[in-house]
Parts: structure tokens; sequence; C-alpha cells
């Protein structure tokens, strides 16, 4: 009955690729067997970054949820919610925008980086220099004790912690310190060998039909050197290998050893390559199938897990508005 608390969000910003499911749903399926999961979209915050269009997000949630639940997400095991829905986080997220010094925010390693990428869009916003606190008021309203983030995300983290310190100092213990639970990083390249991103074009979706997964294996970028089969290849430059050591992880030294001895081809390994992976996402694929056919259920589960989260989102509220006398 005393699991911990783990809570984790993801941007509705589309299709998830398979970076995205090894680097984080994978184990967030893993982790709802163990403790007291909460997963939610996080649909304010992909405003931030995103505001001028909004006109796919509704779409992206409902198919960030598909991809949650054909990965293996069980709402009978762990509480999924929209953050929109749950408007308790704007207020704490308020309440903290009170207390968080300027200085801790804008020297956030992550939004000096976006300010100088993002270049094509304006996010000079108090919203995107603010996304620390907001992130901080989701994870600290679950009082969780656990966050599952990509490294990317631990400045985030870091300032999630001292937003709850200066809160805890000010106003009285509430709030635990959330802990980053770090995945071991599984990483995949795109198919052309760099990182497997979107706006890369090189990613293989969660959602691809066998077929779709099996033309992109087939595109995919191995050892440059390698022209005949006889070629003594070098796996460890090979995209394809990268994957075999996910997906073929029992005939690994097998396939290293015929392609260092020239004995396969790249064709045929591709093909291997692509079956394994057909069978690692079958199950995956057909349950996609199966909740596709049933209309309403992304809805139906997200208003589940929606009341779930409020509940316990109301009661942090009303000791954080009793522990600041803000509770005329
Ligand atoms: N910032 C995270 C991302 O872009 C998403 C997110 C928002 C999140 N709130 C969170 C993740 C709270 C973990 C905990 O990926
Ligand atoms: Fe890569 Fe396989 Fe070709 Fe070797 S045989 S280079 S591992 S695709």
């Amino acid at each position: 009955m005393n699991k911990k608390t783990i809570l984790s969000g993801m941007r509705p910003t589309g299709a998830l690729h398979l970076g995205n499911y090894f680097g984080a749903l994978e184990n967030w399926v893993r982790l709802q067997d163990e403790y007291n999961c909460y997963f939610f979209v996080a649909d304010w915050h992909a405003l931030t970054t995103g505001y001028e269009d909004t006109s796919e997000i509704k779409n992206n949630i409902d198919d960030l949820v598909i991809d949650w639940l054909s990965a293996g997400l069980d709402p009978q095991k762990c509480t999924m919610f929209l953050q929109s829905s749950i408007k308790q986080h704007a207020e704490l997220h308020l309440l903290f925008s009170m207390i968080t010094p300027l200085s801790w925010l804008q020297r956030c390693p992550t939004y000096k980086d976006q300010l100088a990428q993002l270049k094509d869009r304006d996010i000079t916003t108090y919203g995107f220099l603010g996304y620390p606190c907001l992130m901080a008021s989701d994870i600290l309203i679950y009082k969780a004790d656990f966050v599952p983030v990509g490294e990317d995300q631990l400045p985030h983290l870091e300032l999630a912690r001292e937003i709850a310190r200066r809160f805890n100092f000010l106003y009285g213990s509430v709030f635990p310190e959330p802990q980053p639970l770090l995945t071991e990083a599984k990483v995949l390249p795109g198919t052309d060998g760099r990182k497997m991103s979107k706006s890369y074009g090189n990613t293989i979706a969660l959602s691809d039909s066998p077929e779709e997964i099996q033309k992109k294996v087939m595109t995919m970028v191995t050892d440059p050197e390698r022209i005949r089969k006889t070629d003594p290849g070098h796996p460890e430059v090979c995209s394809v290998y990268k994957y075999h050591k996910i997906f073929s992880s029992e005939e690994i030294c097998s396939i290293e050893e015929e392609c260092r001895g020239g004995k396969i081809g790249c064709v045929q390994c591709k093909k291997k390559l692509a079956g394994k992976m057909a069978e690692y996402f079958e199950p995956i694929y057909e349950r996609r199938q199966n909740l596709l056919k049933t209309p309403g259920i992304v809805r139906e589960i997200i208003n589940d897990g929606n009341k779930k989260a409020m509940e316990k989102a109301e009661s942090t509220m009303q000791e954080i508005r009793d522990a600041m006398k803000i509770n005329w």
C-alpha cells in the first residue's frame, strides 16, 4: 500500500517514434507495476513553444494517449490524465511564480539553449521563461517521489527541488523533494544514422505497420565501406547493428561475426532485423488496431484519470493554501 509516487508527462506533439518509446514510454510501462504512477499529457507545456498554431493539439492528445495504451500503459495500473483538465496546476503555477526568483529561470541551461535554437519562433514570452515553474507545479502537486526523465529535463527537475525547498522554508514543510529516475539510455539512431528526430524526417513511428517498418529498415544506412557481401564489415559504425543489439540481442554475437567475416550481406541483415522488429511490435500494433475500433476510449480513460488526479491535486492544494494562508 505504501507505494512511492511517480509522475511524468509528455507534450502532445505528434506520433511517438522509437526514440521516444525506448527513451521513456517502455520504462513507464514497467514502472506502472511497482509504483503509484501518474502520467499526463502536457498540453499547456506544448503552448510554451507552440502557442501560435494550436490546430493540431487536440488530435495530438488523442494520438499520444493511443500510443501510450498500445505500448501497454494500463488504466487499471496507472493514472493517465490531461494537464489542462486539472486547473489546480495553474493555481500552483501562479503561487510558485511569486516565490521563484527570475534569476533561477534565466540561468536555466535549457532556457538559453532553446532561445538560441528556436530562432523561427518568438519565445521571448513570460510563459516560456516560466516553463520550469509550471513543470514544478505538475510534479509537486502530486508530491511525486520520483520523476522519470531524460537528461535534457534534469535542470528543470533541479529547479523543482529548489522551488520545493524554498516553499517549505517559507511556509512549512509541504513538499517532498522529487528525485530523477534516469532511464538507462537505449539509443536508436534515425534511419539516416543521425539522432532520431521528427525534424530530420528519419523516424520510425511506434504506429508504423510491419510493412512500413520493413520499408524504412531497408533504407537504413550501414557500414559505407561495405560494397560486396564479402567485404569485411564494421558493425560498430552501422545503424542496423545498433538496432540488432536491441531486437536480436540473443544472436548479437553471430551477427557481429558474420558481418565482420563478410558472411552476411546488408540486405539480408536488414531483412532479418525487420522480421525481429515485426515480432517485437506485433502486440503493440494489435492493441492499436483494437483501440482504433473503440471510439471514445481515450476520452473515457482520460476522464477517469482526471477524476483521480484532481482529487490528489485538490487535496495538496488545500494544504498549500493553508500553509500560505491564502484560504479565506
Ligand atoms: N517538460 C517535459 C518535456 O518536454 C514534459 C513535462 C511537463 C514533464 N511537466 C512534466 C515531465 C513533469 C516530467 C514531469 O518532455
Ligand atoms: Fe550493418 Fe548488418 Fe551490413 Fe554489418 S551486415 S554492415 S551489421 S547491415
